[in-house]
């Protein structure tokens, strides 16, 4: 039978050094939440339960946990400290049986390996504590690993404590921990808070199983990066950095061209097929972009599906849309919420839609607005087109059917519904409904009176 592991995340504390009303752990990392991607690690560690420990912002931090309904929180009613964190699952982890992997709210770039080799060594070596350590060229802020001479921990000891020698050493606590849930327990109830800060240290529950001589194993991470805390925005940016590197390289690993690594922030949600390419400066949210889709620089991808073959041009901003095969979008389109385009449209340059569905083959090329609207397939709309969906009051629903065709600077006013293959002459403004294959033309007669502008002139004097 498995040791049953219990997972506890410490996400109760403001994050005072990032001088922010958002309390530390909701702060976006690539598009996210940086307590998602601790949840993600947990996820992926087979455990009996996963709680976390909120305080600063409780409500906001569990509503923005909505998509994690397996957590249990815990009130850490005074940030008092990371022992004192703890304790505010105490009830319950004194209920449980075996052992609890404790990660840190702030510390989200571990790996899947690096826990299953912290849980491993833990369970093999039956020790009271694992913890994870890293070496770090300027390891300021953290918390000194120090050793005995034969090279077991000796104490752990926070940067603010430290002595000037103590100061030097370069290998620090990573703030990951696998405790035997008995042991923890014992040691919490010694923390005090007699040190600089005046707060309860997790550390020194280590320091107290060491001075029990229980045994406390440390482990040292390959790659330094992966153990990076983040306490202020400086640290944030760091981190979203080596991520963001992580995910491009892997994408180009896989076959998607990047054509600057540094300018493209993609989530690493997103799903990109090979012989996808993109251009400088681009940033992708939580999409799915299929093979051979072409991005262009400046462009911003959210929510969103783009189909195969689909040029995405320069500058489009595209929201919770679906974009079909072999379609052309922007440059400067604007696609928001709810826009379906069916296969080979084109939506050309400073396009707006909304709500709408464009079917196949058909084209806005220029200067349009279409909202709340369903056109049909292989209908044209010309330059400056712009549906009236709005009364002040509600929005209303525009239909154009197959085969349409709508010269330029024309409008129609919601609800309205034009028959398919009607044509609508330029500069008309729709009001009624159109019966298929009709001509309406709905603008002012033209009047020409030759000669007359010299006339004009003159009257005005010039
Ligand atoms: C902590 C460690 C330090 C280690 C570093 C690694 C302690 C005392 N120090 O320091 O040895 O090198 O992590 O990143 O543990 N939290 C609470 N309640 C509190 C205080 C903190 O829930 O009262 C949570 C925070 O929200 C955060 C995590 O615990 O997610 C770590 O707290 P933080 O204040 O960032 O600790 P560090 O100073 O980084
Ligand atoms: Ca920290």
């Amino acid at each position: 039978m498995s040791i049953p592991l219990h997972i506890l995340i410490l996400a109760a504390g403001q994050g005072k050094r990032m001088h922010s009303k958002t309390p530390k752990v909701l702060h976006l990392i690539l598009f996210r939440p940086m307590i998602h991607y601790v949840l993600d690690l947990a996820r992926s560690t087979a455990n009996q339960s996963l709680s976390l420990i909120v305080g600063h912002d409780s409500d906001g931090v569990r509503e923005a946990c909505g998509d994690y309904p397996e957590v249990q929180y815990f009130e850490q009613t005074k940030p008092l400290g990371t022992a004192h964190a703890v304790l505010g699952a105490r009830d319950f982890l004194s209920a449980q049986k075996g052992n609890v992997l404790i990660l840190s709210g702030d510390v989200i770039l571990l790996g899947q390996a690096t826990l299953k080799a912290l849980v491993t060594t833990h369970l093999e070596t039956r020790s009271a504590c694992t913890l994870l350590t890293a070496h770090y060229s300027d390891p300021q802020g953290y918390g000194r690993i120090l050793r005995q001479e034969d090279g077991t921990v000796r104490a752990i000891r926070e940067d603010v404590d430290c002595s000037d020698t103590e100061r030097k050493i370069a290998e620090v606590n990573a703030g990951i921990y696998c405790f035997a849930l008995t042991d923890l327990l014992c040691s919490l109830a010694r923390v005090t808070n007699t040190n600089r800060q005046a707060e309860y240290y997790l550390t020194d529950a280590v320091c107290a199983l060491l001075s029990d001589k229980k045994s406390v194993h440390a482990i040292t991470v390959e790659d330094p990066r992966d153990t990076q805390g983040i306490n202020d925005r400086h640290d944030l940016l760091r981190v979203e950095s080596i991520l963001q590197k992580r995910v491009n390289h892997q994408l180009v690993d896989q076959g998607v061209t990047i054509r600057e690594i540094h300018t493209t922030f993609i989530d690493p949600r997103c799903v990109i097929d090979p012989d996808v390419e993109i251009e400088g400066a681009c940033t992708l949210i939580n999409s799915v972009i299929k093979s051979g889709v072409k991005i262009e620089s400046h462009s911003r991808i959210m929510n969103s599906m783009i189909g195969s073959g689909t040029v995405i041009k320069q500058g489009s901003h595209i929201e919770k849309s679906e974009i079909g095969d072999r379609c052309r979008v922007g440059p400067y389109a604007r696609l928001r919420p709810g826009t379906v385009l069916k296969t080979d449209v084109t939506i050309g340059n400073f396009v707006e839609l909304k709500e709408s569905v464009m079917g196949s083959h058909s084209k806005a090329s220029h200067l349009s607005y279409i909202g709340d609207a369903e056109v049909g397939q292989s209908v044209n709309l010309g330059c400056g087109f712009v549906t009236c969906n709005f009364d002040g009051t509600s929005k209303h629903k525009t239909t154009i059917e197959d085969n349409v065709f709508v010269g330029s600077d024309s409008q129609t006013v919601a609800p309205v519904t034009i028959g398919k293959g009607s044509y609508i002459a330029s500069g008309t403004t729709v009001t009624d409904n159109v019966p298929e294959e009709s001509l309406v033309l709905g603008r002012v007669r033209q009047i020409t009176k030759p000669g007359y502008a010299k006339k004009y002139r003159r009257k005005e004097g010039r």
